[in-house]
């Protein structure tokens, strides 16, 4: 194709992964799954385990942190000549790791990060920047395992809605009206087909069907609400001075049971309140309102109701060293785990609500630097909850064109762990903070990658400020040399 997408051959590439699984399994070989702890990891391993259970293959499943070289040799160890071995949403960035620890062994890799590295003949590769698809926003390794899901076998259809929860879990939703776009639309239309899933356009609470108007507002992180989010109480003042029946019949009301003029007037007190706190209008109203992703077949009142909850509840099993749970509700588990899930959802928010209220009293603990925000959050907070503090933080900073790299101190392993994140627009305009991250972690001994919106890496303590200063100095030259351009163009 001229424009250098290659969609056809994605697809392709997608049916070779799905021809190769089967034949080794009618080989009667086993596969030893290894997916990431994220939500679209944990959403990958799920499709991957429920079509691996239809296609009856002997399958184990397993979910890592990052991949380095502990990771593979656990997986050397653990799967002999008769095992596949699949990556799922991780590997794409750690070619020459997984070359030099996996030799000539056959893996599969269903990826979205951005490569980085020599592939090998060996690599059975599917990753959408590789045919010129945007991996960041146009499908995730969800997307692709369910793509290869789909040539296992045609019944996996019913397994879409999966791949929709772990593209909202990685912040896909970039396109117009907080949409999934590109070749997620393909999935989701998937997912409508097969009646798993409901589209519609709404005020994008947390909790917009499942909880009383107040708890959904203060859950509300994006955009996050001075004073509101995390604060039930104070949400429950704000709602009261609107003339809203927060109440019917002695029951709490929630969002989807307002009328569409309570809506309106709802929206427009809010958005007033967020000009008031130095919000910009059409960033308030393109981040409160838009596409609400509904499974029709969970029970109302739950968090697995609507996806981007959902993709919560994944996320904090990842976060919190229970994934297995994770993989377990994917797969359909609605008793032990997800009971289980719910406590240890409950417990994280717990842990991020105590962060942000943290990070208020300490202002000083976010600077300011020249081309970015640095959030030290050193020993001070959890580094299993740095990657969805960096997340909400990033959508509140006065000057959202700069990149906020936040970190979390581990002693144990004397390292810090990075969650960075660059505002659409920016990564848009062609700023790469996966790139960046990258190089400034191998200059500091470090490991580091991602994606243009949200990069992550794990460096040495004693480098922490070499690595800060040198994404400083990156994020600089990107601008210039982006400034230059757009002035030549
Ligand atoms: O951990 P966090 O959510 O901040 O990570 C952001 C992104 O960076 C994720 O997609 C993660 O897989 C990626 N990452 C990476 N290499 C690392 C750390 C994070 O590719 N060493």
């Amino acid at each position: 194709m001229s424009d250098g997408r290659r969609l056809n051959d994605f697809i392709y590439a997608s049916k070779k992964a799905s021809d190769k699984i089967l034949e080794e399994v009618n080989k009667g070989k086993r596969v030893f799954i290894i997916s990431h702890m994220d939500a679209d990891g944990i959403s990958a391993a799920g499709i991957m385990g429920k079509a691996l259970l239809r296609a009856n293959a002997n399958f184990c499943i397993r979910i890592e942190r990052w991949m380095d070289e502990r990771v593979l040799s656990d997986v050397r160890q653990l799967s002999g000549e008769d095992t596949l071995i699949i990556f799922t949403d991780m590997g794409s960035g750690y070619l020459d790791i997984l070359c030099a620890n996996i030799g000539d062994r056959q893996v599969v890799i269903l990826d979205h990060h951005q490569p980085i590295g020599k592939d090998r003949e060996n690599f059975l590769h599917v990753n959408p920047h590789l045919f010129g698809i945007d991996g960041s926003r146009e499908i995730s390794s969800s997307g692709i395992a369910y793509l290869v899901s789909k040539f296992l076998d045609k019944r996996n259809i019913d397994l879409a809605h999966l791949a929709v929860i772990g593209a909202l879990g990685d912040l896909q939703d970039k396109y117009e009206g907080r949409r999934l776009g590109g070749l997620n639309d393909l999935i989701v239309k998937d997912a409508i087909e097969s009646k798993l899933l409901e589209v519609e356009t709404d005020l994008l609470f947390f909790g917009r069907e499942t909880r009383p108007i107040h708890k959904a507002l203060a859950y509300t992180t994006n955009p996050y609400i001075p004073e509101i989010s995390g604060e039930e109480d104070k949400s429950l003042a704000f709602l009261r001075g609107l003339d809203i029946d927060l109440k019917r019949n002695d029951r709490w009301r929630a969002l989807r049971d307002l009328s569409h003029d309570e809506k309106r007037r709802l929206f427009s007190a809010l958005h007033d309140y967020l000009v008031s706190k130095g919000f910009r209008s059409e960033y308030i109203t393109s981040s409160l309102i838009g596409a609400v992703y509904i499974l029709v077949n969970e029970e109302p009142w739950t968090p697995l109701r609507d996806a981007r909850e959902y993709a919560l509840l994944l996320n904090a099993t990842g976060r919190m060293n229970a994934s297995g749970l994770g993989v377990a509700i994917c797969m359909g588990d609605r008793s032990r785990a997800y009971e289980e899930a719910l406590r240890i959802l409950e417990e994280y928010r717990q842990m991020i609500t105590k962060y942000l209220t943290w990070l208020n009293n300490n202002p000083d603990r976010i600077e300011e630097w020249e081309n970015i925000y640095v959030l030290h959050g050193e020993k001070d907070i959890d580094e299993r909850t740095i990657s969805a503090v960096s997340t909400i933080i990033s959508t509140s900073l006065p000057k959202p064109n700069k990149p906020l790299i936040a970190y979390s101190y581990i002693p144990k392993e004397r390292v810090i762990k990075v969650s960075a994140r660059a505002a659409d627009s920016i990564a848009r305009a062609g700023l790469n903070l996966g790139e960046i991250i990258r190089i400034a972690a191998e200059k500091c001994s470090g490991v580091g990658g991602g994606h243009d919106v949200a990069a992550g890496a794990q460096i040495p303590y004693d480098y922490k400020m070499q690595f800060l200063k040198i994404i400083d100095s990156l994020v600089k030259e990107s601008i210039s040399r982006l400034r230059g351009d757009e002035s030549r163009g």
